[in-house]
């Protein structure tokens, strides 16, 4: 069973002679001892791999001009930032404090584009006054305070207008985002889409570039990407505008248990980059420039969380609950989207026979289940357990539930370790100290 789930953490992921698990030639039992639980540590050259791969299948798919870029949202901090940012990649920022943190790590203002259904009035100017690639229109409602914004600046604004196509994608409902109800983007069936592209076009204070459309995440399928890029062309050539970009989101999923979908990005990237091709040619427009803008795929194999084991019981439907020192506070996928997860021992490898189990963390709510009901070996206190696929929108959601600390984060290259995040303390102050 090792062997198998070994897949799903970072690239190179072993087992020492002694019986630890390592990555990039660290001993996760000795981190966890030099660092405390939890811990979450990201294998640098996971992340770099999950980059080239995605570059290499543009360069492949697609003969125009291409970029990716990160969803910060996804995982961000200032270290994480500056090492997306000399992988070359460009970013995709929905807050200020997320711009200004891309702004500190080195992007170009030119790879940074601003999405959001809400933007306030400090985001929309700083994205302004830095002179970001693009803000990424999400409704009418914004296009007019926005249009307002850049006259009172005197500053003409680049952007995209984001659509909403209204497919909906087989994934968690709460991750699904371009269905006809979803809050984000002009929804293209009932004509603001094409109103957007006419009253972006007569402003003055706009130069409208580009058309956007996000799908959803933890997706494994192409034919809606396919679908989408369709309708966002067809609505370009009924608006006469030629978009000399195109985006047509990330969302590409990630396996978090050997259950999970084993569907390449290839099939993704290709079918992106064809319809793209094809549907340009067919009108006779120049290429394109191509945005990808991934999270999941390029964080969340690369980080695994790491807790130590506490109490364990066994319950009346003969479950045996281990509770570990993390949960609900630094992840709240399992609890809010019912997400799956898989676990390996860290200071030894399994054996003996496996019992229906049910991983908990240590928050007073019954729904901190990191994982429920799953076949495990026996576990004791003390005993240290990874769970891969924890990169992405784990840490980016953390909270402070119970007053618990977030966690330290590690860079892993050979070699080297770099504190990405240092464990919250009572003392560093918060906004529990008051004024
Ligand atoms: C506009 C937009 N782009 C990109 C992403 C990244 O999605 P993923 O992490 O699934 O690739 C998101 C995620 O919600 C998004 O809202």
């Amino acid at each position: 069973m090792d062997d198998e789930v070994i897949s799903l953490f970072p690239l190179g992921t072993e087992r020492s002679a002694s019986g630890h698990l390592m990555i990039a030639g660290h001993d996760l039992a000795q981190l966890a001892k030099t660092w405390g639980t939890p811990l979450y540590v990201f294998d640098a050259g996971t992340v770099r791999n999950q980059v080239n791969k995605i570059k290499q299948l543009l360069t492949q798919y697609y003969a125009g001009p291409n970029e990716i870029t990160y969803a910060a949202k996804s995982y961000f901090s200032l270290g994480a930032a500056r090492h997306m940012a000399e992988m070359g990649l460009g970013v995709d920022v929905v807050s200020l404090a997320e711009m200004s943190i891309a702004r500190k790590a080195g992007f170009d203002a030119d790879k940074v584009h601003l999405h959001g259904n809400n933007k306030s009035e400090e985001e929309l100017l700083a994205a302004l006054d830095w002179g970001i690639h693009a803000v990424v229109v999400d409704s009418l409602d914004e296009l007019l305070f926005f249009e307002k914004l850049a006259e009172k600046r005197k500053k003409k604004a680049r952007i995209w207008l984001r659509v909403t196509p209204g497919i909906e994608v087989d994934t968690h409902p709460d991750i699904q985002t371009g269905h006809l109800t979803s809050k984000f983007g002009f929804l293209l069936s009932d004509g603001q889409a094409a109103e957007g592209i006419r009253r972006a076009q007569a402003s003055p204070w706009f130069d409208l570039v580009g058309l956007h459309a996000h799908l959803g995440s933890q997706l494994f399928e192409a034919e809606p990407y396919l679908d989408t890029i369709e309708m966002l062309l067809s609505l370009a050539d009924r608006s006469h505008f030629l978009p000399i970009e195109i985006c047509p989101g990330g969302g590409w999923g990630v396996r978090y248990t050997l259950e999970d979908s084993t569907e390449s990005p290839e099939l993704w990237v290709k079918t992106v980059g064809k319809t793209v091709s094809e549907q340009f040619a067919r009108r006779g427009w120049p290429l394109p420039k191509l945005v990808l803008e991934p999270g999941r795929y390029i964080a969340a194999q690369a980080g695994v969380s790491i807790y130590t084991v506490g109490t364990t019981k066994v319950v009346s439907d003969g479950t045996t609950v281990v509770a570990v020192d993390g949960g609900m506070a630094d992840n709240i996928r399992p609890a809010i989207y019912g997400s799956k997860y898989s676990l390996l021992l860290v200071n030894r490898p399994a054996s003996g026979t496996q019992r229906r189990t049910s991983i908990v963390g240590k928050f007073c709510e019954s729904g901190d289940i990191l994982i429920s009901n799953a076949q495990l070996p026996e576990m004791h206190r003390d005993d240290v357990v990874a769970m891969p696929a924890s990169g992405a929108y784990q840490l980016a959601m953390s909270s402070n539930y119970n007053m618990a600390p977030r966690p330290t984060v590690l860079w892993l290259t050979p070699g080297n370790v770099e504190m990405l995040q240092k464990r919250e303390t009572l003392d560093a102050g918060g906004w529990w100290m008051g004024a």
